[in-house]
């Protein structure tokens, strides 16, 4: 794993930004892997910036996001789909087809993870999977568990993240309980990843992903396998390290 210092928030969504900005330039078609949560927004932000600005256009390129709440479908304002739209896609070039969210209207489990399955492997997989990491060190909604999961899988949420996300909703009661998430096993098949974090409250969760053990009980850990990743993350995020 690679280690990018950051000075705050701002700066850590620069650094992202660069980063992706870059990949889109040397690779016009590239395939995006997306989060959520309020870690990305801030770059988010920083792209628009630039697509405004005529450095980055994302005409070709194509995204495939983490995960989506079961049960909610993309008008639904708490939906992950709503959020990249509002976030992100709304106000960038790409074209609305070649974003991908798992499908949370399509309440047949077996059926929606083949499905987003089928499409990731149809992309040729990820070139630049961007994560946050949960304070449990979960990454898209892989919470901590006996095994790595694999594919697309429908997850019961742990307390921990319905409480932690809870603040993104009127009413604590009105948080999904199941979500659909890309497998560890797709997420390790992007061929960069970049982990983004921010804040006192990820530094036990960002020190067990970079020197804890692998282990599935901390599903970032795995990230310490993989070849080309990079965690941007500022000092606070850093201090148990
Ligand atoms: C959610 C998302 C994750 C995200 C995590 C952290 O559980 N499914 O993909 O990384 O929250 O969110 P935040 O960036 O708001 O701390």
């Amino acid at each position: 794993m690679k280690i990018i210092h950051a000075k705050d928030y701002d700066d850590m969504s620069r650094k992202v930004a660069n980063l992706i900005s870059a990949q889109v330039i040397l690779k016009p078609k590239s395939v995006l892997g997306l989060a959520t949560g309020t870690t990305p927004i801030g770059a988010y932000k920083q792209l628009i910036d630039w697509y405004h600005k005529g450095d980055v256009d994302f005409a070709e390129v194509s995204t495939y996001n983490l995960d989506e709440y079961r049960g909610l479908s993309g008008d639904d304002p708490q939906s992950y789909r709503y959020f990249m739209n509002h976030q992100f896609f709304d106000h960038i070039d790409i074209d609305k087809d070649n974003t991908h969210v798992p499908d949370g209207t399509d309440l047949d489990v077996e059926h929606a993870c083949k499905s987003y399955d089928q499409l990731v492997k149809d992309a040729g997989y990820v070139d630049l999977q961007l994560l946050g990491i949960g304070r449990n060190g979960h990454i898209g909604f892989n919470e901590p568990a006996d095994a790595f999961s694999k594919g697309t899988q429908c997850v019961d949420l742990t307390p921990s993240t319905i409480e932690a996300n809870s603040r993104l909703f009127d009413n604590p009661d009105d948080v999904p309980r199941q979500a659909y998430t890309m497998g560890v096993q797709t997420i390790m098949q992007a061929r960069m990843i970049v982990v983004a974090a921010t804040g006192a409250d990820k530094a036990q969760a960002v020190h067990d992903m970079i020197e804890g053990a692998v282990t599935p009980q901390c599903p970032a850990s795995i990230l310490q396998l993989h070849t080309n990743c990079w965690v941007v993350a500022d000092a606070e995020a850093l201090s148990l390290c």
